[in-house]
């Protein structure tokens, strides 16, 4: 980021300051266009024309598998995979490589039949059944057991085929189950995390409500109201379960497949019944399924998913599925507008993704999703959208070798962490309160500002950036707290959000306040938080607004920490008191922010806070309905415009770049650029220009 900065500042070409990128894998393009295939559901008469109609809208590779399990082994140990490897080959034919599934999210009847054990319980301790997906039990050594094996077959059958990429384990990790022996697992897993009764007993203060155990055997499960401690090491079990769920599988493939077939799964955005940065680690690379559901994209809001998939093994994504337009399981399934999926699908780029996949290809005839987005109708011609994912492919051809080893590289992270997310939704205190709004009200002003903004874990690495946003950090572990005071000693600026470090590792009150570990550095802290009925006025730095849903008053302790924002006449507790207060330490600084961010005081923090740190805006002046994203490397910048507004924005640069893919109409060039060197351009609605820096 800092070298678009001095691009439009001193229109100095600079060398790249960005890791060495990895090269492209053999057979796998820079940019991925794909869709989500089915042969399975086909006479194979229809693979021909289906291919070539992918070859023609320049997709590149497809997803096939992920549910194919009675396809694949239709009884026990009997296994068929020739049809997918002629399913392998025939894409191949057509220069479409392969994403293979395991199929371990939709289990066959039989084994259902034969292993009934296999079943998931619900919470409420129904048995879940065949007929539609995902009723397995994740913790059920059986279940891994035949998982493992088919995953094995496929691994052993294609892990050395050149028209294999890669591999998404299951779909969509979602539900654990509640049976009595999961229970058992639980309390084991409990058992080797705090080897004594006595100890668990004490970190969750269990003399609350006569809750103290006596024996492992006695601890239940608690999923939405319980014990806090309980709580949150029930999601952590979950997370755990998963973890190893996942290894299962993925030691299979990796014994036998080349290590350029890199292995992920599907990931599904905010979701949060599990930590996603523990389960992630495992993976070569993360990637999410990017559905909008209901209403239109909204840039910011869909970035900060892609920018929180990138921040999980902090590097480049895929977007392994999207939808053609609309979904089918929404509340509303209208279509996104002419011209958005094209929009959306440079949004994922700009965000750092490498691959957009479309869910699904064709209309199955039958099934659950019959009304679902396609690119091809169930008589498998080109629906209309066709044409705009053609186009899409098209512009991934030539920008491909442009953004090829480039990457997001921010100065900004804001923190999310899972602890936390869960530890407030358990405990809202004000129901309209939500960790990730929250984080929302800091993220679109920085980003829209900024250019660019990692959203990456607590513990994350800091140092590289200039200005670290922590919104409702509830939670801090001692080796977040380590973290975050190591950032602000080394020069690095800090800026707490609400709720922010109020409990322990263990979801036990920290017994010093807000923001507790760190409340001496800060030499503030939060004398009271109030749930609120109405907006508090707030006035200050960042000019006059309102804080809504939350406020804390914070008492300053220390001459060196400086008032930013005061409360205005609200609940008589708030009146006239601290709403943000700041320290500086060395040349870093704390920030704690008791107030909610909201409209145009949003934006002057944002501003400040950037100024605070030195992170200039990317482009001093973005015309309204225009995002921007920013990726580098190799010695470039690529500046991503895309104009969501009605109407049609004029873009002026500071500095001429080149136009990789080209809707706009220029206006002017100058004589900096290295090909067209367009310095003023026009973008009509969702109109995109993906501009160049460097060489
Ligand atoms: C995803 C799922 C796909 C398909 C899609 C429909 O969540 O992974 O298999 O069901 O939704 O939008």
């Amino acid at each position: 980021m800092r070298r678009v900065v001095l691009v439009f500042a001193l229109a100095l070409p600079l060398a790249t300051l960005a890791q060495a990128p990895l090269p492209p894998e053999p057979r796998t393009p820079p940019l991925l266009l794909g869709a989500a295939w089915y042969p399975e559901q086909w006479d194979e008469a229809t693979w021909e024309s289906d291919l070539a109609l992918m070859e023609q809208a320049h997709i590149n590779f497809v997803r096939v598998g992920e549910f194919a399990w009675s396809k694949m082994e239709p009884s026990e140990g009997n296994f068929k995979l020739d049809w997918l490897e002629r399913a392998i080959r025939a894409a191949e034919r057509h220069h479409i490589a392969v994403m293979l599934g395991t199929p371990s999210a939709a289990p066959p009847a039989w084994l259902t039949q034969k292993y009934p054990e296999t079943l998931r319980t619900n919470a409420d301790g129904r048995k879940d059944g065949h007929g539609n997906r995902q009723q397995f039990d994740w913790s059920d050594p059986k279940y891994r057991e035949l998982a493992r094996i088919i995953a094995t077959k496929m691994a052993e059958r294609f892990g050395h085929d050149p028209n294999v990429i890669g591999w998404q384990i299951d779909n969509e990790y979602a539900n654990e189950s509640y049976s009595d022996i999961d229970r058992t697992r639980f309390q084991q897993w409990l058992k080797a995390k705090y080897k004594t009764l006595d100890n668990l007993n004490k970190r969750w203060t269990t003399a609350y409500w006569s809750e103290t155990y006596q024996s492992w055997d006695q601890i239940p499960i608690q999923s939405t109201y319980g014990n806090p401690g309980l709580l949150l090491n029930w999601r952590e079990f979950v997370t755990d379960t998963w973890r190893s769920y996942q290894r299962n599988q993925l030691d299979a493939i990796r014994a036998h497949v080349e290590p350029r077939q890199r292995i992920t799964t599907n990931m599904m955005g905010w979701f949060n019944a599990y930590d996603h940065y523990l389960v992630a680690q495992d993976l070569d690379f993360a990637s999410w399924d990017d559905y909008i559901g209901t209403g239109q994209m909204n840039p910011a809001e869909n970035g900060a998913r892609h920018d929180l998939t990138r921040g999980f093994l902090r590097k480049n994504f895929w977007v392994m599925e999207t939808q053609p337009g609309f979904v089918n399981w929404s509340a509303n399934n209208n279509a996104l507008n002419k011209g958005e999926v094209r929009a959306m699908a440079w949004n994922a780029i700009g965000h750092g993704s490498e691959a957009v996949e479309y869910w699904q290809w064709r209309s199955a005839l039958n099934g659950q999703e019959q009304y679902h987005g396609t690119l091809v109708g169930a008589d498998g011609k080109p629906v209309p959208l066709y044409s705009e994912v053609q186009q899409i492919g098209a512009d991934f051809e030539k920008a491909g070798d442009a953004l090829a080893g480039t990457t997001v590289e921010s100065d900004v992270a804001i923190l999310q962490d899972y602890e936390s997310r869960w530890a407030i939704e358990w405990q809202k205190h004000n129901q309209a309160f939500d960790p990730v709004q929250s984080l929302l009200s800091f993220y679109r002003p920085l980003h829209a500002l900024a250019g660019s903004v990692d959203i990456v874990s607590d513990t994350a690495p800091l140092s590289r950036y200039k200005l670290v946003v922590a919104p409702a950090l509830n939670l801090l572990t001692p080796a977040a707290v380590t973290n975050l005071e190591a950032y602000v000693r080394g020069g690095g600026h800090l800026v707490f959000g609400q709720r922010s470090a109020m409990k322990d590792e263990d979801n036990t009150l920290f017994t010093q306040r807000q923001p507790g570990p760190l409340a001496e550095l800060l030499g503030a802290n939060v004398a009271q938080w109030y749930a609120l009925d109405k907006s508090v006025p707030v006035s200050g730095t960042w000019g006059p607004g309102e804080s809504k849903i939350w406020a804390e008053q914070i008492a300053v302790q220390s001459p060196e920490t400086k008032i930013l924002m005061t409360y205005g006449k609200s609940n008589g507790w708030l009146d006239d008191q601290p709403a943000a207060v700041t320290r500086k330490i060395g040349r870093g600084s704390i920030t704690y922010l008791g107030m909610s961010l909201e409209g145009a005081t949003a934006e002057a923090a944002a501003k400040w806070m950037l100024k605070e740190a030195g992170v200039e805006p990317v482009i001093p002046k973005v015309p309204k309905g225009v995002d921007i994203a920013v990726r580098s490397g190799n010695s470039k910048d690529i500046l991503i415009f895309t104009n969501y507004s009605p109407e049609t924005r004029t873009i002026n640069l500071l500095t001429p770049m080149d136009n990789v893919i080209c809707d706009c109409k220029v206006l002017a060039t100058g004589p900096l650029g290295i090909g067209n060197g367009v310095k003023s351009f026009t973008l009509p609605q969702y109109g995109v220009a993906v501009m160049m820096y460097g060489k």
